[in-house]
């Protein structure tokens, strides 16, 4: 399979160095376009073997899957030159553009795929979201293959993208957030900034190792950990009298 990346920036490069690094696609068979060149060159020296150009459509024309990763506001024009059509697969990036959206843009019976992933690609550690129309079930199989190499992807309609998207990128945002608050916490008590920061950062890839990988639930693992009368309780309810559940519904509700 044939892979352009139109636009090569945060998610663009991202994306490029998780197929370069997969197994799916050899990094031959895939080409990045951007209008500047400094992004592309730092990719063609990371990835010897990647195509690069700055013209969008040469990247398009011979490629059977197209991932369009530039700013939701040139989706558009980025998209309508390229003539797209079917067998291509159209995967767009944009937060926000719909469907019917790029169904105005390209060929309205292209299969095309929404995908969002968060900025954790870059670790190959993303949750990526994933919406579909006109796809067959192995189509869809092969587009959540590739962004599985990139960490987890999950396909749901296009009506929840927007929920998703609030637990999965803006959360994640929230997630450090909270590590900084930790932190402020650990450092007045007298802890040196890079070992609070070790010390949440490793308690959150545990919490969620095990949430991932066995079939368990939160209130079970706080449960494991809430000794009656001790320490954790007291922090617990501390967190309640704060609003703390309520805060993260609304961050959550406001983000979509
Ligand atoms: N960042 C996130 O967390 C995130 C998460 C999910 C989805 N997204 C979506 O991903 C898309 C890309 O976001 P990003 O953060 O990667 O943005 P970005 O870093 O600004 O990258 C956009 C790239 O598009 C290039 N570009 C501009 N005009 C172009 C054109 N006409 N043809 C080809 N390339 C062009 C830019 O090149 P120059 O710099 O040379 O102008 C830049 O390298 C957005 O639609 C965003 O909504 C982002």
């Amino acid at each position: 399979m044939k892979v352009a990346i139109i636009g090569a920036g945060n998610m663009g490069s991202a994306i490029a160095g998780g197929l370069a690094q997969g197994q799916f696609i050899s990094t031959e068979q895939i080409t990045v376009s951007n209008p500047s060149n400094e992004k592309l060159e730092r990719l063609k020296a990371s990835y010897p073997t990647i195509h690069i150009t700055n013209n969008n459509v040469e990247a398009a024309m011979q490629a059977d899957l197209i991932i369009v990763a530039v700013k939701p506001w040139l989706v558009e024009s980025v998209i309508r030159p390229l003539k797209l059509k079917k067998p291509q697969l159209l995967v767009s990036l944009a937060a926000g553009v719909s469907f019917e959206q790029l169904a105005h843009y390209a060929n309205s019976e292209l299969t095309m795929f929404r995908v969002i992933p968060n900025t954790a690609i870059e670790q190959q550690a993303s949750m990526t979201v994933i919406a579909e129309r006109n796809a067959s079930t192995e189509q869809q199989q092969t587009i959540l293959s590739i962004f599985s190499e990139m960490g987890r992807a999950m396909m749901l309609p296009e009506n929840q993208m927007g929920a998703a998207t609030a637990l999965a990128s803006c959360g994640l945002a929230y997630v450090m957030k909270y590590v900084q608050a930790a932190m402020q916490a650990g450092v007045e008590s007298g802890l040196r900034p890079h070992e609070a920061m070790t010390l949440v950062a490793q308690s959150l890839e545990g919490a969620a190792q095990i949430l991932l990988n066995t079939s368990t639930h939160p209130s079970l693992e706080i449960d494991k950990i809430t000794t009656p009368g001790g320490l954790t309780i007291k922090g617990l309810n501390a967190l309640e009298h704060e609003g703390f559940t309520s805060a993260v519904i609304k961050a959550m509700k406001a983000a979509q």
